[in-house]
């Protein structure tokens, strides 16, 4: 058994990162039963879950959608607010229901949560019908507890700075657009986060493997790939002889992928060369997510951001300046500890200046083990969800101006499959991350079309195509 511990998570020493090339997923022929996954939080865990699939799918499960159809449940968990904990110990209630009438059933918890003391401890004491515990570090190790799984709790977390995996075999979700980790953790430590303690220290992947990973990509027909990191700007930084985030991107650029896109960038260290290589690239899309966190420079010192609201303010006109077209959205937190009604109305101000395509809003969640969860926070949760509500309003206002814009214009957009919610509908997206539906043939799934935005509302768009390229 191995626990997680924060304190050791916390670390972060000098030495180099070991490289790790994973052997093939090992191959067993499980017949007739079949796996359930349910993926919380970012896209980086979205990914994860790829990886699960292979391993699952490999060893001869077949998927289900129905848990109560299910031989084995996996959970692959976020930690980064409470809500999201409260969504898993759900399912695992609903677990709980289900392995009283199928014993053999194998529930499996992974992901941030498995990082975290204060969760795994209330598995111990609370879940004991939860069989494998395993960590953001150890997924490929999935397969083993699996094939040894009796059934007796069997927890491994491992809280270190991390490795580097090479040759991860994933069963992508989608064949026009993919997924690619140019690196891993975070070193940041914003004093909100849990992060850098759930996914360990910064470690970038080498250019060369990520280069091929696309190369390959392209050869196998995937119109966009969407390079992941906690904070790409940063990549590269921990390695002493690696290409800057700017020059990977012009390499990724020229593999000849039709759409590159990538997240998530910190304020802090966008280069002007990062600037001007999305100016200058077709197929680097004119769209950046920016995180702002908050307007008050009194509260982005004591988040850690370092920067000023005057610094981000600066960063944002010159994007705008200088990427033709660009989109901009942004993450931005309410009722972090100390906050007053001025502070707010500062994050207003930038929002009013920045008139942001999206932003993701959220209140102040306290993480144990991180210090923002130790500051005094004297304001009224029914304040912040005042002050949430506010900033709604205005991000939705501004979203649906940003969208009333393209009314009547042609735009381009990778079609990625029918409505979830029409199926006499496609859906797909432009240049800049815009949802559109559109009415179309099925034929032109996974292709760039032009198309007529007939339409607008605050979180999509409506179009017809115009022709297919
Ligand atoms: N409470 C609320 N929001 C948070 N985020 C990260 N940590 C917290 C927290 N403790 C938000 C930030 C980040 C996004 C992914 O989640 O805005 O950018
Ligand atoms: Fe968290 Fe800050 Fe790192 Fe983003 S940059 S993952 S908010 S610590």
């Amino acid at each position: 058994m191995n626990l997680p511990n924060l304190k050791e998570a916390a670390k972060r020493s000098k030495n180099s990162v070991e490289v790790v090339y994973l052997d093939k997923n090992k191959k067993e022929n499980i017949n007739n039963k079949k796996y359930f996954l349910r993926t919380y939080g970012c896209q980086m865990n979205v990914h994860d879950s790829e990886e699960i699939k292979a391993i699952l799918e490999n060893l001869g499960y077949t998927f289900t959608e129905e848990l109560d159809n299910a031989d084995i449940v996996v959970l692959n968990t976020c930690a980064i607010r409470e809500n999201a904990h409260d969504k898993v110990f759900g399912y695992l209630g609903r677990c709980k229901h289900l392995k009283q009438s199928k014993p053999d059933l194998i529930v499996c918890l992974g992901g941030c949560m498995a990082q975290e003391e204060v969760v795994v401890n209330e598995v111990l004491n609370k879940y004991p019908y939860v069989d494998i515990v395993f960590g953001t570090h150890n997924i490929h190790e999935l397969t083993t507890m699996i094939l040894n799984c009796k059934h007796k709790q069997d927890i491994n977390v491992y809280s270190i700075e991390g490795k580097v995996y090479e040759n991860i075999d994933y069963k992508r979700d989608s064949n026009i657009t993919a997924w690619v980790n140019i690196m891993y953790g975070c070193d940041k430590f914003c004093t909100y986060c849990i992060v850098p303690y759930t996914r360990g220290k910064q470690r970038s992947r080498r250019s060369r493997e990520i280069i091929n990973e696309v190369k390959s990509l392209v050869e196998k027909g995937y119109s966009e790939v969407t390079l992941l990191g906690q904070n790409v700007n940063a990549y590269g930084k921990d390695l002493s002889d690696e290409l800057s985030f700017a020059r990977l991107l012009e390499e990724v650029s020229k593999t000849g992928i039709k759409r590159v896109r990538f997240v998530t960038s910190h304020p802090w260290d966008f280069t002007d060369e990062m600037i001007d290589v999305i100016a200058k690239y077709d197929n680097i899309m004119p769209y950046i997510h920016l995180p702002l966190q908050s307007g008050s420079s009194r509260i982005l010192r004591l988040m850690g951001r370092r920067y000023t609201k005057e610094e981000y303010i600066k960063l944002f006109d010159k994007m705008k300046e200088k990427i033709p077209n660009v989109a901009i959205s942004t993450d931005i937190i309410v009722g972090f500890p100390g906050e007053t009604e001025s502070d707010f109305e500062e994050t207003i101000d930038v929002v009013n200046h920045c008139k942001y395509d999206g932003a993701y809003t959220f209140i102040f969640s306290p993480r144990e083990g991180t210090p923002a969860a130790k500051m005094q926070d004297d304001t009224s949760l029914e304040e912040k969800e005042n002050r949430l509500y506010r900033l709604n309003e205005i991000v939705n206002k501004y979203s649906l101006e940003n969208n009333k814009k393209l009314i009547n214009k042609n735009v381009k957009v990778l079609i990625l499959g029918v409505s979830e919610k029409d199926e006499n509908k496609l859906y797909g997206y432009t240049d800049t991350m815009k949802l559109v539906n559109i009415v179309g043939d099925k034929k032109l799934i996974g292709q760039i079309v032009d198309v007529l935005i007939t339409d607008a509302k605050s979180f999509s768009l409506d179009g017809k195509v115009l022709k297919s390229n």
